[in-house]
C-alpha cells in the first residue's frame, strides 16, 4: 500500500469513528435492530426446535447468537435513551434493579439454551427453548409498552 492510499484509509477511518458520543435516538434506533436480530433468531430456532425444518445443523448458530446478543442486552438501555420512538417503559430506568434481574434470568436462560444444543440433547431442546423464550416475554410484560 502507498503512502497517498494509507492517508485515505486513516481519513476514511476517521469518518467512519467519530469520536463524539452517539445520538440517543440513534442508540434506540441501534436497540430496535438488535432486538429484531434477536427475534429472527429466536423464530428461526423455534422452527428447528419445533421440527418445522430440518435444519438441525444451523441449529447452533442460532443459539450462539442468541446467546451473544443475551449479553449485550444491559448496555442497551443508557440513561438518556427513555424518549421518543421507544416502548421501553420508565421503569427501565425508575426500577434498575429489577431490569437488571430480567436481564441476567435472560441471559442464563440463553446460555443454558446454547449448552443444551452444544450437547446434543434433543429431549432437552423444547424445554429449553420454552424457559428463554419465557424469559424474554417475561421482560416484555414488565418492561415493555403493549403495541398500539
Ligand atoms: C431485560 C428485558 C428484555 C429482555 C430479556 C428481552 N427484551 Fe426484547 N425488548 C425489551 C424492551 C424494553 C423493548 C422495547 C425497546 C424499545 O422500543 O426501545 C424490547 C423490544 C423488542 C422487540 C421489538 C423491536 C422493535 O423494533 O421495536 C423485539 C422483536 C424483541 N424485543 C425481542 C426479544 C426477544 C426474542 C427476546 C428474548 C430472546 C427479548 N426481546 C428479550 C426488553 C427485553
Amino acid at each position: 500500500m502507498n503512502i497517498k492510499k494509507i492517508t485515505a484509509s486513516i481519513a476514511l477511518l476517521t469518518v467512519l469513528a467519530p469520536s463524539y458520543a452517539a445520538e440517543p435516538e440513534d442508540i434506540i434506533k441501534y436497540r430496535h435492530s438488535v432486538m429484531e436480530a434477536y427475534g429472527s433468531h429466536m423464530a428461526a430456532a423455534s422452527r428447528i426446535v419445533r421440527g418445522k425444518v430440518d435444519f438441525h445443523d444451523q441449529l447452533k448458530l442460532h443459539a450462539d447468537s442468541i446467546d451473544g446478543i443475551a449479553k449485550t442486552i444491559s448496555t442497551l438501555f443508557p440513561e438518556d435513551s427513555d424518549f421518543g420512538d421507544t416502548r421501553a417503559k420508565e421503569e427501565v430506568w425508575s426500577k434498575p434493579k429489577e431490569f437488571a434481574d430480567a436481564v441476567k434470568a435472560n441471559q442464563q436462560a440463553a446460555a443454558d439454551f446454547s449448552k443444551v444444543v452444544s450437547g446434543g440433547d434433543k429431549a432437552a431442546l423444547a424445554d429449553s427453548f420454552k424457559k428463554l423464550s419465557d424469559s424474554c416475554k417475561s421482560c416484555h410484560e414488565e418492561f415493555r409498552t403493549e403495541e398500539e
